[in-house]
């Protein structure tokens, strides 16, 4: 028998788990990820964990990162983005090596150490998505927040509603107009359109940030709206105007088998003679326009209504690790459910982690929390 296997395990196990903060990435909310890795990097307690700061630049390129927070805060006039570097990280290649590797042409791999989990910190399309999450799968890597089903689902609005319609969640009325469809027949969209009435909310199916949405108040504006959605997206969702109050909720999964969690709900209150919606500008050019209520205002039985409906949709989508459901609230007090966001904007000031300090998780702790239930569950089919 080996002696020196056991004590040899032991200091592996003691090692600090090394956590890669993953960022930037290739969709529009580039900057914004940035502007979250710099608060997740300042927030991930050193003594608990060893960190490795990998960036994703505008074209796709993985490079080794600054792990200083200031260099990826967003200030006037300055919008923070990895930049291009010769050397590229390599994840594992296989599921027996745990080991990241910095790769450059015609020079020998140089090793980067062993990463026990990977947080991205990705927005949208190639981050959110699910397609970085099969990445990771493929490498069986751990790593933070919802999987692949599950990130592909909360992207596409439109399968999203179908699951949370199939598990008897109240959405809103929609028509689907897939691509091509109003080109090959408009008559028939604009009439199947016409019957959810007036205003309407034309998104692209898979956007963010509110790119690519019109509300619509004359039908005669549709066209114009669709071809600004296929922009974004050549499938297209075009909904029922919901009046109501938007309330957001946080979602964080259960540890050791529990059930999902959900936060005090906040609230976004938009200056609408400002903007006309939460559009794009209302969201990252207007802020002055906008007020970010935490916790909202609500009753205490709307208040258990919300946080059911949020863990409800993060079940019904199989959500891992952490989400925001956002619902409007109608004068009549009923919730519907707008979307689910699985990996919600997530700097201190965001409304995700500001719901978790409103119901005494704070940051660092929350940071914590997801990197720990990250850790916990195993990587493969589960
Ligand atoms: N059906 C709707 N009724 C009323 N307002 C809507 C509706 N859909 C979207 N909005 C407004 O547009 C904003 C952005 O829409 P959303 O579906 O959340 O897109 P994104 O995924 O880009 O955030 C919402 O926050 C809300 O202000
Ligand atoms: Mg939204």
């Amino acid at each position: 028998m080996n002696a020196e296997l056991p004590s040899a395990l032991a200091a592996a196990d003691a090692r600090r788990p090394r956590v890669m903060v993953l960022f930037g990435g290739r969709s529009g909310e580039h900057a914004i990820s940035c502007a979250t890795a710099g608060g997740v990097l300042r927030a991930l307690d050193r003594e608990r964990y060893d960190v490795l700061a990998v960036g994703i630049t505008p074209t796709g390129r993985w490079v080794l990162a600054d792990e200083d927070p200031d260099r990826w805060a967003i200030t006037p006039g300055r919008l923070p983005q990895v930049e291009d570097a010769a050397a590229r990280v390599q994840l594992p290649q296989d599921s027996t090596d745990r080991e990241v590797h910095l790769v450059e042409r015609s020079a020998v791999p140089r090793p980067l150490g062993e990463v026990d989990v990977v947080f991205p910190l990705l927005h949208g399309p190639f981050g959110e998505d699910g397609t970085l999450q099969g990445m990771l799968e493929l490498a069986d890597v751990r790593y933070v927040g919802a999987g692949v089903l599950a990130s592909a689902v909360g992207m596409d609005k439109h399968m999203m509603k179908l699951v949370l319609a199939g598990h008897g969640l109240p959405v809103g009325p929609f028509v689907v107009v897939p691509p091509g469809a109003y080109q090959r027949d408009p008559q028939a969209v604009t009439a199947q359109v016409e019957a959810l009435g007036l205003p309407l909310f034309v998104k692209p199916a898979r956007a963010g940030s509110s790119l690519g949405i019109t509300r619509v108040d004359d039908l005669a504006d549709l066209p114009a709206a669709l071809a600004a959605a296929q922009e974004h997206d050549p499938k297209v969702v075009v909904e029922a105007g919901i009046v109501g109050r938007e309330i957001e909720c946080g979602v964080i999964g259960g540890r050791a088998g529990a059930r999902a969690r959900a936060s005090l709900p906040g609230e976004i209150v938009v200056d609408h003679g400002k903007h006309a919606f939460y559009d794009f500008e209302a969201k990252y050019l207007d802020e002055a326009s906008v007020e970010l209520a935490c916790p909202a205002d609500l009753s205490p039985e709307v208040t258990r209504r919300v946080q059911e409906i949020a863990v409800q949709t993060f079940e019904a989508v199989g959500g891992e690790g952490l989400a925001r459901v956002d619902v409007f609230v109608t004068p009549d007090e009923q919730v519907v459910v707008n979307e689910i966001n699985t990996m919600p904007g997530f700097t201190p000031y965001s409304m995700y982690p500001r719901m978790w300090q409103a119901s005494g998780l704070p940051y660092p702790e929350l940071v914590d929390e997801l990197v720990q239930l990250a850790l916990e569950r195993p990587t493969g089919l589960r």
